[in-house]
């Protein structure tokens, strides 16, 4: 008949130690996987559209006289001498990007025409293209704001 042999007290401190070193470097792991997953989590998901406020650069590149589509942004920026004016390029009919045009502007879509302040005249489009707030920030360039419509015929003197 055999018997369990006695663990000594130093084996069994290094084993209480050990077990301790394991548990706390356990924890700390769950901690920091946990923080992690919180992270993620908290963190918006969200994808945002393009901003309705931005620059389009120095006045300088809208030579006067010029009507300068700006397709990315859907807006046409006019300049008349110290006047700068963004009119917006998307059909009021349903949504297209209109060009510019002798005339003013012209829609490929449906064959709806502006004229140069985009007010309608011909084709199916119900409303005058808005025209959208400019500002000169304080770096100099132009800022157009496509959330804030003023209007039409409103110039900004630069
Ligand atoms: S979308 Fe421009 S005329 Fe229809």
């Amino acid at each position: 008949m055999s018997h369990p042999t006695p663990t000594a007290p130093a084996e069994t401190g290094e084993r209480r130690h050990f077990l301790a070193w394991v548990s706390s470097f356990a924890l700390a792991g769950s901690a920091i996987i946990s923080a992690l997953a919180n992270f993620v989590f908290l963190k918006p998901r969200a994808t945002y559209g393009a901003p309705s406020r931005f620059s389009i650069g120095r006045p300088d590149a809208f030579p006067s006289g010029a009507r300068i589509a700006i397709e990315q942004r859907r807006i046409c920026v006019a300049r008349e001498g110290n006047q700068v004016a963004v009119i917006s390029t998307t059909c009021t009919h349903l949504g297209c990007i209109i060009g510019v045009a002798d005339t003013g502007f012209a829609c490929p879509c449906h064959g709806s025409r502006y004229d140069q302040d985009g007010n309608v005249t011909a084709g199916p489009a119900p409303s005058p293209l808005p025209w959208y707030q400019v500002k000169l920030a304080p770096n100099g360039d132009l800022e157009v704001d496509t959330n804030i419509q003023i209007k039409p015929g409103t110039y900004l003197n630069i």
